[in-house]
């Protein structure tokens, strides 16, 4: 299909509804599906209770100088506890879809054996979003690898994609009747590259071939489960949530900040689109990671088995990035997490350097570039997408920001406000060029741990008061459910 775009990625008409539209608003077609995100280690805590073992995260955050601040999952927002006011005050939104991971360590703590205590919690929690009216959508895996697997060699061994089939299907035997969209993985990309090869998160090693064998397997794991579940319900939606940048040439007239980017996208988005989708993968991403070891690790069938035909693919867009041979003037002021060594996670990119282009940043230093996420999904829908017959989902998008709460806990942040609001006129733009975007998950429902991070830095549309455990929705839930409730978009941020 030919899409409606100018060379801008804006649409080249006027988006459809927009004349029966209150002025300065736009139409959320009524089918798109408004939704929030979180991750089980983020948000449960209850690290040892009913039997949950440690994973790569509690290991890698109890390990001084691995997280800012010293701060760990153990508590986090307790929503183990809590998940029934969480699930209320969702439902008090509005929220239509929640995204959320169940925790393989909780499942199976030793990495086999199956603990039913842990499934009960998220039987418990399954039923109370159904009772609630929203949709459930369950990721698998959202980077808690147990440690007990870690100890026998970590996803850069083989073995580790056969016991998550085992885990995946422990989790279908209970939830398989009441949950019909499963996601394998979350952003692999990361649970390779950052975990193996930067070492910024866990399990912190720091290794170009760990890393790629640890794609490999993650993928094969990923195929492995899908296939399994589609032979036990053909019905159930299943597929997986990449994070993509949209890689730019600073100079696109010049041929080496051409292949900056090129290597950039080779290396995050092509190294598992391109095996998923068609079952290879990328030449010239062979060629950057030749002896790296990928080849050795590939086995006759994988690359057919990774490339088992999905029915979702979920997009976590957070920025895009303007890439040169050369060194920038300035670098964005991207400190460090922590004082921690660590390396490119790009394993063979060296050489390539991001620069700033002026935009602003979120309190991550990550710039707000709303139009790349119209221009992935464009490329998305037409080059893998939509001749495989995937639909697409915007299943992360959001910012951290330094919120500042008055005395009731109430956050007026007005800058979150317009985020969200313009990532979804990107969508918008998305739609009217003819791309059959599904939906949209805001990241993250509640702050929580962000990782490397700790809690030093806030996603969430809801402050948590992590103190007295309080949450408190802040304007910007307010301003998503009024979008929810009346399918209007405003434009801009200014009248929340
Ligand atoms: C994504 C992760 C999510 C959260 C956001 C900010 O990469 O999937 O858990 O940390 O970034």
């Amino acid at each position: 299909m030919t899409l409606n775009l100018t060379s801008s990625g804006r649409p080249a008409k006027p988006a459809a509804g927009v004349q029966d539209s209150p002025a300065g608003t736009r139409k959320v077609p009524d089918g798109f599906v408004l939704g929030v995100a979180t991750a089980a280690y983020q948000i449960e805590g209850a690290r040892h209770e009913d039997g949950r073992a440690d994973s790569i995260w509690d290991t890698f955050s109890h390990t001084p100088g691995a997280v800012a601040n010293g701060d760990t999952g153990d508590i986090a927002c307790d929503h183990y506890h809590r998940y029934v006011g969480d699930v209320a005050l969702m439902r008090r939104l509005g929220v239509q879809s929640y995204r959320f991971s169940t925790s393989w360590a909780r499942v199976c703590p030793d990495g086999r054996t199956v603990n039913p205590k842990g499934l009960d919690f998220y039987e418990r929690l399954v039923d109370s979003i159904l009772d609630a009216g929203i949709t459930p959508w369950l990721t698998l895996y959202h980077w808690d690898l147990p440690q007990a697997l870690e100890d026998r060699g970590g996803w850069p061994v083989r073995e580790t994609a056969d016991r998550f089939v085992d885990y995946a299907l422990a989790v279908h035997d209970r939830l398989g009747d009441r949950v019909s969209t499963w996601t394998t993985l979350n952003e692999p990309w990361c649970s390779a590259f950052v975990g193996y090869t930067s070492g910024e998160h866990a399990p912190g090693r720091q290794s170009p071939s760990d890393g790629l064998a640890a794609a490999h397997h993650l993928m094969l794991g990923h195929g492995q489960a899908v296939a399994a579940l589609r032979e036990r319900d053909p019905a159930l939606k299943l597929g997986l949530t990449l994070n993509f940048t949209v890689a730019d040439p600073v100079d696109p007239s010049n041929p080496s900040d051409v292949e900056a980017a090129r290597r950039i996208d080779g290396q995050m988005n092509r190294i598992f689109l391109d095996p998923i989708f068609r079952g290879e993968y990328p030449a010239d991403v062979l060629e950057d990671v030749r002896g790296l070891g990928l080849e050795t690790h590939i086995k006759d069938g994988d690359l057919a088995t990774i490339a088992t035909p999905i029915d979702v693919l979920g997009v976590n867009y957070y920025n895009g990035g303007a890439f040169s041979h050369l060194p920038p003037q300035s670098a964005l002021n991207a400190a460090p997490a922590t004082s921690r060594p660590t390396r490119s996670p790009f394993p063979a990119a060296d050489g390539v350097h991001g620069h700033p282009r002026g935009l602003p940043v979120t309190s991550m230093d990550w710039e707000v570039q709303p139009e790349g996420l119209t221009r992935l999904l464009v490329r998305l829908h037409e080059e893998y997408t939509g001749p495989a017959d995937t639909a697409l989902h915007v299943t992360e998008n959001g910012a951290a920001f330094d919120d500042e709460a008055n005395e009731s806990g109430f956050v007026q942040d007005e800058d979150r406000v317009s985020y969200v609001r313009s990532h979804l006129a990107s969508v918008l733009d998305a739609l009217d060029a003819g791309v059959p975007v599904q939906g949209y998950f805001y990241w993250s429902f509640l702050d929580n741990f962000e990782w490397a991070w700790g809690y030093a830095k806030r996603f969430g549309i809801v402050r948590v008061d992590y103190e007295t455990q309080a949450r408190t929705p802040k304007a910007s839930a307010l301003d998503f459910a009024r979008i929810i409730s009346t399918r209007e978009l405003p434009s801009g941020g200014n009248d929340v």
